[in-house]
């Protein structure tokens, strides 16, 4: 009798120190969509983290939203991570550094057409400052932000990491192209840290708490922001790009996976990269369902599942869209024992509950 309260003491201490002993985390664009996202899910984890963001495409309000969530407040540098300076600066401030997911990206892909050299600098710079700055700052391992852009318009789906690598369509499919390249180049070399590659399909929805989401700047160029937006009545209808493709009902197809399952496979790679000394110097995981969903049944489930109607036309097709990708997330599925379980349809309303949220803010 007297030996249970003391073991449940003991434990509780132990986890608190296991939590003070994790190693600090550097997410860099953590004030992004998928970035804040991440950050939630390594500080519920225990990971401290620090977030570095320029706020090019973020509002700092993003941290209330997390410290709302987590009842932590994460520490907050603003600088650009293309500024070598000021990298080095945040090493020096934060020397417990020991690993880095780097969301620092551009990422839009008609921008990138439209101004390439952008694209490439900011996205390559990035990741090479931080990769100058790993060994000499003791990080251990860093994970990169890479797309199913890579697999262009694959032969056969789902895609399997083993896919064949097409030439990119665009700068910004280019940079993801080139900066795994870059990783591999620098693991080959014999870098003293791991690195894990993470392909992600098409992130969407919104963290259920509706205290972080997706805030496109303008126009969305993407499917759910422009969807949401319609049905709250910003725009005035939803132009579906295309019913005229070689698939079922004519329009393209997705791997649509929810924010907080992809953000939650962050933790699961950072802990392998960090812990396991089983994971090799660079592994590539595919983050996706596993499920390909059209453009037409995507807005079929966000009606059904808020009863709230998206006005919507079809029209030509958009230049550059892959006609079908979904993508085989077995990998990840048996290696870092994660799965993007959360049904499609209430990964729309989380999307929807955002949009009312930012609604009821005054903000859209
Ligand atoms: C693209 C990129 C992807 C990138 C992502 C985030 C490619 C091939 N894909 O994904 O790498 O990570 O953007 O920026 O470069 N659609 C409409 N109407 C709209 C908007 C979209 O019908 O108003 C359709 C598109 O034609 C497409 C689907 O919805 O079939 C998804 O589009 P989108 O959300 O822009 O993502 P991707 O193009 O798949």
């Amino acid at each position: 009798m007297l030996h249970t309260p003391t073991i449940l003491v003991n434990f509780a201490r132990n986890v608190n120190l296991i939590h003070m002993k994790k190693d600090r985390i550097l997410v860099t664009g953590g004030t992004g969509y998928i970035g804040s996202h991440t950050v939630v899910e390594l500080q519920n984890a225990g990971y401290p983290v620090v977030i570095i963001d320029n706020l090019s495409n973020s509002n700092i309000e993003v941290l209330d939203g997390i410290e709302r969530i987590t009842g932590l407040r994460p520490d907050f540098v603003e600088a650009d991570c293309t500024d070598l300076d000021a990298l080095k600066a945040l090493f020096a401030k934060y020397p417990d550094i020991r690993g880095i997911i780097n969301f620092a990206a551009s990422k839009a892909v008609g921008e990138s057409m439209e101004k390439p050299v952008l694209y490439y600098r900011n996205n390559l710079n990035t990741l090479m400052n931080l990769l100058d700055l790993m060994a000499p700052n003791g990080v251990k391992g860093i994970v990169f932000s890479s797309s199913c852009t890579v697999y262009g318009e694959p032969d056969e789906n789902p895609v399997t990491e083993q896919s064949p690598i097409k030439k990119a369509t665009s700068p910004y499919g280019n940079t993801k192209q080139i900066s795994e390249e870059i990783i591999t180049d620098v693991i080959n070399a014999g870098a003293p840290f791991k690195s894990v590659i993470l392909r992600y399909f098409n992130p969407v929805g919104a963290h259920p708490s509706a205290e972080i989401g997706e805030l496109p700047n303008g126009v969305p160029q993407n499917l759910i922001p422009y969807i949401t937006q319609t049905a709250i009545g910003i725009r005035k209808e939803l132009s579906v790009f295309g019913n005229d493709y070689p698939t079922p009902d004519g329009s393209c197809i997705r791997d649509f996976i929810n924010v907080v399952d992809l953000a939650k496979a962050h933790v699961k790679a950072m802990d392998r990269m960090l812990e396991n000394p089983e994971a090799a110097p660079i592994e590539i995981y595919n983050l996706g369902t596993g499920n390909g969903v059209s453009v037409l049944e995507l807005i079929n489930t966000f009606e059904s599942a808020t009863g709230v109607k998206v006005p919507y036309k079809i029209v030509g097709r958009r230049a550059g869209d892959i006609e079908k990708v979904w993508g085989n997330p077995s990998h990840a599925n048996e290696v870092l024992g994660w799965k993007a379980d959360t049904p499609l349809a209430d990964t729309m309303r989380s999307a929807w509950a955002w949009q009312c949220k930012l609604r009821e803010r005054g903000i859209m």
